[in-house]
């Protein structure tokens, strides 16, 4: 896993239990951020599914689910 730093938004930008996504710096793509019981996560912008947006996908019992088909992925 590469690691890198941006920085991004205000903690204040992020609604609880809801994805929002983010445009890197540099072209470097998109990325979710969710805060979900304090913690901050970030992970693709897309489901894998079949590549739907997760902007403002709610999070439910620490699953992000997806609003297309309701496939859920656990935040762990
Ligand atoms: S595209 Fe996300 S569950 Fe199908």
């Amino acid at each position: 896993m590469r690691k890198a730093e941006y920085p991004l938004v205000p903690l204040l930008e992020l609604t609880p239990d809801q994805t929002k996504i983010f445009t890197l710096p540099r072209g470097k793509g998109e990325v979710a951020l969710a805060l979900h019981n304090g913690k901050v996560y970030a992970f693709g912008s897309l489901c894998p599914h079949q590549n739907a947006s997760l902007q403002d996908a709610p999070i439910e019992k620490g699953c992000v689910v997806c609003r297309r088909h309701g496939y859920r992925f656990d935040l762990k």
